[in-house]
């Protein structure tokens, strides 16, 4: 004869919550939370017993004293290791069938549950939830939070338990079973979207909330899932925690609704993958701009933010619309922005770089980092007379870097330099090998480049995610002299933050051309090629020609922007403001318990939590922030504009958001019931 499986709930239950300690035993009318949860599983036609595992300490032995009272089985186990209290659990009680309950969910529903067990036993398979499938990128239906539910053998526990070696799998019980692939696995989903709801009891507010839906059915406690949709009042307490959800939606409405419309008709929405909102907040991000000014920004839909993110992608230093650029900018349109002739600012922003960086001869213009790039690639390579160039970083979006994919040996790809997989489609073949990759301080990998690729050019930033590395950037220098190969300091993004000027002034080392863009016309579209009479002479041999890199509106502003940043010293203000967030940044995760690196020079800072789940966390900060009316992501380019009271207000903001990572991080909550959006897209890496 086939044995009856004996099907067991296990319900996990402590006091020692921290956001909430002892909720289990606080009240909902007349019960405590185990009661009305024991009470709603006897309900399951389908269950043999309801137990529950606590942990065997101290802090818990009231717990212990409760349930005796109560008449309710228990087991007493280890409080961290709680797949091993799970194991014993089952042992105890003989169970073949575990369904495990947490003790945050008042609300869980015996119909549900009998229906599931039903499916279990169905579909034959080790494990069964109504909780999202962490292996499905798909954006399906499941139930709210606070209906939790899941099935499994105690077979599949066991083997689980053998395969665990992480703590985090040890005391979330079934993380390892839901993503692995080694077990059968079925996934209840429902018919409407509630994954945004919370149900479940985390808080005190939490159970204020869960009580008024106990309230509308009074004495009866054993109401249904569907009973609680069917009636108006209570899907009216639903309906309200949603609007709360979706009041960030209704906030940028205009933007999004703009997105989509760009989308139909601009491929891939617009001109930056920077300025993607996905990268930010899917769906919920501001997106388009209408005003600008110091480091205010008002969207579309007329909500005014502080810019405590990267103030134009590395543009404005000055903070946004600066007065004085701004007029020198309207005068030279009064005065004709275009015409046959050459305008003669860019010969006075010629001579002024020199006279900033008098070891250089000759400057060339453009109007974007990328064009600048190629323009001086396509130099060197004349000068050197050679074609391969051996790169690190990010340097625009042209042929001649993108080759770099095309090399087969994922070392010297740009793989590990922005994103993996990069598309390069349309990029032609046959530029295949002629531009290889190295890391940043790896001077072997450069060195064997040298001499096994006949390399002509060298092309790095001075430093992006670290202080500049002297050691190994003169050594750089050393090899480039020694193998007549030009030197190009793409410094687009770091000149004129640390210094006036490029970073390398600062340290002393001289590329043979830099590269300035971004900061230079403080949001005025101009980049510059500057560099050493004998390489820059070389742009005579090869035609370099573009009729809006004459036009006069980018000289102007980078002329006027050069004059305010020299009589300011801007460089030293946002040094000081970046060491400023930065010792903060340190302190705040340090007293939330996160283990966070912080990235890059003061003037340029981000952070990572060294966590997989760095990408929602950031997510949620950037949700969060915009909530208070800030832009803010884990990136913080400085500008002038960031004063001591609004960085205090960032910070008064910030702290509430790390709490709750914190406690996801720390104590197992789940990031992904505070977010109303899906997780950002992944940034380019930037490894150099
Ligand atoms: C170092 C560096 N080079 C080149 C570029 C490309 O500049 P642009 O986006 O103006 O073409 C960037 C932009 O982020 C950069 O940081």
């Amino acid at each position: 004869m086939v044995k009856k499986l004996n099907i067991v709930a296990v319900v996990q239950a402590r006091l020692t919550s921290k956001r909430f300690p002892k909720k289990v035993i606080s009240k909902i009318g007349n019960y405590s939370l185990i009661e009305i949860i024991k009470k709603r599983l006897d309900r399951s036609k389908l269950l043999d017993k309801v137990v529950y595992a606590i942990p065997k300490n101290q802090e818990n032995k009231n717990l212990e004293i409760f349930l005796k009272q109560k008449n309710i089985e228990y087991h007493s186990g280890s409080e961290k290791n709680v797949l091993k209290r799970y194991i014993q659990t089952a042992i105890k009680f003989d169970a073949d069938i575990i369904v495990r309950i947490t003790s945050d969910c008042p609300l869980v529903c015996p119909k549900m549950l009998d229906n599931m067990i039903h499916e279990f036993k169905k579909k034959k398979v080790d494990y069964l939830s109504n909780i999202k499938d962490p292996l499905n990128i798909k954006d399906e239906f499941y139930y709210p939070d606070g209906f939790d539910i899941e099935i499994f053998s105690k077979k599949s526990l066991l083997s689980s338990y053998k395969k665990i070696s992480s703590s985090f799998d040890y005391e979330h019980v079934t993380t390892f079973i839901r993503s692995s692939n080694i077990f059968k696995k079925h996934f209840v989903k429902s018919q409407k979207k509630f994954q945004k709801l919370k149900l479940s009891v985390d808080t005190k507010k939490d159970l204020n909330n869960v009580k008024k839906i106990f309230k509308v059915f009074a004495s009866n406690i054993f109401f249904s899932f569907e009973d609680i949709l069917k009636n108006k009042k209570s899907l009216d307490i639903i309906k309200k925690q949603l609007i709360r959800k979706n009041m960030l939606s209704k906030k940028v409405k205009k933007s999004q609704s703009l997105w989509s419309k760009a989308n139909k008709i601009i491929p891939g929405g617009n001109m930056l993958l920077s300025k993607n909102p996905d990268r930010y907040l899917p769906k919920l991000w501001p997106t388009y701009f209408k005003n600008a000014d110091g480091c205010n920004v008002t969207d579309l839909d007329n909500n005014k933010y502080i810019d405590f993110s990267t103030m134009g992608v590395g543009t404005n230093v000055l903070g946004y619309g600066n007065t004085l650029v701004d007029n020198a900018v309207k005068n030279t349109i009064k005065k004709g922005n275009l015409s046959t002739l050459n305008c003669p600012e860019e010969v006075y922003l010629a001579e002024k770089l020199i006279e900033i960086h008098p070891w250089f001869d000759m400057v060339k213009f453009a109007r974007t980092g990328g064009e600048a790039n190629s323009i001086a690639i396509r130099i060197a390579r004349v000068a050197s007379a050679r074609d391969n160039v051996a790169v690190c970083g990010y340097h625009g979006w042209h042929d001649w870097y993108l080759s770099t994919n095309l090399n087969k040996n994922k070392k010297n790809n740009l793989d590990q330099h922005l994103m993996k997989n990069l598309q390069i489609s349309g990029v032609p073949k046959k530029l295949k090998n002629t531009v290889f990759s190295f890391h940043y301080g790896d001077f072997i990998t450069l060195k064997n480049l040298v001499t096994k690729k006949k390399i002509g050019v060298i092309k790095m930033e001075v430093c992006r995610n670290t202080e500049p590395n002297i050691k190994f950037l003169k050594k750089v220098r050393q090899l480039a002299t020694k193998n007549k190969i030009v030197l190009i300091f793409d410094e687009c993004t770091t000149a004129f933050r640390e210094t006036y000027g490029g970073l390398h002034k600062k340290i002393n080392i001289y590329p043979d051309v830099a590269i300035f863009g971004k900061t230079l016309g403080n949001g005025y579209a101009i980049s510059a090629i500057i560099g050493k009479k004998e390489v820059m002479v070389a742009a005579k041999e090869t035609f370099i020609s573009s009729t809006f890199w004459t036009e006069r509106i980018g000289p102007t502003a980078a002329l006027k922007t050069l004059q305010i940043m020299q009589n300011i010293k801007s460089w030293r203000k946002i040094r000081k403001i970046g060491k400023k967030i930065a010792k903060k940044w340190r302190r705040l995760f340090d007293k939330y318990n996160l283990i966070v690196e912080i990235n890059g020079i003061p003037s340029l800072l981000s952070f990572t939590f060294k966590s997989n789940k760095h990408q929602a966390y950031k997510t949620l900060i950037t949700q969060e922030m915009l909530k208070k009316n800030f832009l803010a992501t884990n990136t913080i380019y400085p500008c002038i504009k960031h004063n001591d009271k609004l960085i205090d207000r960032y910070f008064v903001n910030l702290e509430k958001i790390i709490k709750i990572i914190s406690q996801c991080e720390n104590e197992g909550q789940d990031i992904k019931k505070f977010l109303d959006s899906d997780v950002s897209s992944k940034d380019f890496y930037r490894y150099n």
